[in-house]
């Protein structure tokens, strides 16, 4: 018998404010044709200035927990992936915990940005499987529309990025047959610091002189996300297939064991070059671009909540999770569930 964690709650939420590709036409001088073409994305979800990302966080945790059948207060440590935290002190899991009333466990704030959930799950598995936590909430969640640049010179990253948070719970298993059994089969981490510049947001921050941010940065524009776009897209679709088979090598599984994919959702173009390449058919990899955009951290597990809902996850599937992103950084999981 082997000591595991295993998901046993889905939970997603998207703020209800649609943004739709023609809402960004005049505001980035950008057309809806280019977006869908170039991105795949028809809309996303904004929130309103009264919702924060632990709001979104907290409400996809309810749904997880429920789903998973436990009492709050099961949980005994809380992950939470994000790159747009409320605050940057003390982060955003910290709200987490208050608002949903656990004071005294463990939280982290997980900064790997679009593979922050992969890394998050790889920190619970680890905890859950050595005996020190039963019961891990990781989710993913991110409020990036307040950090957007919403004139022209934001229409290579403004239109992808998005708001929305996933959650689930892992909870602690013993695995008799390990070919049947709910699991986390394995998890693969990796990154590339020496591409920290080439998708970052630098300021506010401590690298640019006597003060973390100044008028002359805000106006100078260094507040907002930038990216170099196509060097971010082919390290992607080179990057996410290796960890993949990392994966699977690492558990002896086939391609075709894998009966769901989730693939981080930062362009269908991305998704549908790696699917090409590894003969993967594209319904297996679920897709959620289209409608909420690239949610950076929360792209997966609002995806797995997604396909779940449409009744798409079964008790005994093997689901594959990988991505790609600031970092740079890239990971990939394989789960039973
Ligand atoms: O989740 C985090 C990880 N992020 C990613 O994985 C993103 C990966 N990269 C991408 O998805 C794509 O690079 C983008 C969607 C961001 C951009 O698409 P692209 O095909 O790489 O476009 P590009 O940046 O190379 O720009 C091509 C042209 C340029 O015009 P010129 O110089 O050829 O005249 C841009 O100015 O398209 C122009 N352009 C736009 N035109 C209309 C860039 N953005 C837009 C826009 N609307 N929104």
């Amino acid at each position: 018998m082997k000591k595991a964690a295993k998901i046993t709650g889905f939970g997603g939420y998207v703020p209800s404010r649609v943004i739709k590709n023609t809402d960004l036409e005049k505001m980035l001088d950008t057309t809806d044709e280019w977006i869908q073409q170039r991105t795949g994305i028809v809309e996303r979800r904004w929130v309103t200035d009264d919702q924060s990302t632990s709001d979104l966080a907290v409400e996809a945790a309810k749904i997880a927990i429920q789903n998973a059948k436990i009492d709050v207060k099961d949980i005994d440590l809380i992950v939470v992936a994000t790159s747009s935290p409320d605050t940057d002190i003390p982060g955003c899991a910290a709200f987490v915990q208050a608002k949903l009333g656990l004071p005294g466990i463990p939280y982290f704030d997980i900064r790997q940005a679009c593979s922050g959930f992969i890394y998050g799950v790889s920190l619970a598995n680890l905890y859950i499987t050595s005996g020190v936590y039963k019961c891990a909430l990781v989710i993913g969640a991110e409020v990036q529309s307040k950090g957007l640049d919403k004139t022209p010179n934001g229409k290579g990253v403004s239109i992808i990025f998005a708001d929305g948070a996933g959650a689930v719970i892992l909870q602690a298993t013993d695995v008799k047959d390990e070919t049947k059994d709910p699991h986390v089969l394995t998890t693969h981490l990796h990154a590339d610091g020496s591409s920290a510049s080439e998708l970052w947001m630098p300021v506010p921050g401590s690298a640019f002189g006597p003060v973390r941010i100044t008028h002359e940065m805000i106006d100078s524009g260094k507040i907002y996300p930038q990216m170099n776009g196509r060097l971010v897209f082919t390290h992607a679709v080179t990057k996410m297939p290796e960890v993949l088979n990392e994966a699977l090598t690492a558990t002896g599984l086939k391609l075709d064991d894998v009966d769901m994919h989730f693939f981080h959702q930062a362009n269908t173009r991305i998704n549908q070059k790696i699917c090409e390449d590894m003969k993967i058919p594209v319904e297996k990899a679920h897709t959620t671009i289209n409608k909420f955009g690239n949610t950076t951290a929360a792209t997966i597990p609002l995806g797995m909540y997604d396909a779940f809902q449409e009744g798409k996850i079964k008790p005994g599937m093997i689901i594959s999770m990988v991505a790609f992103g600031a970092g740079f950084t890239w990971a990939s999981a394989l789960v039973r569930y």
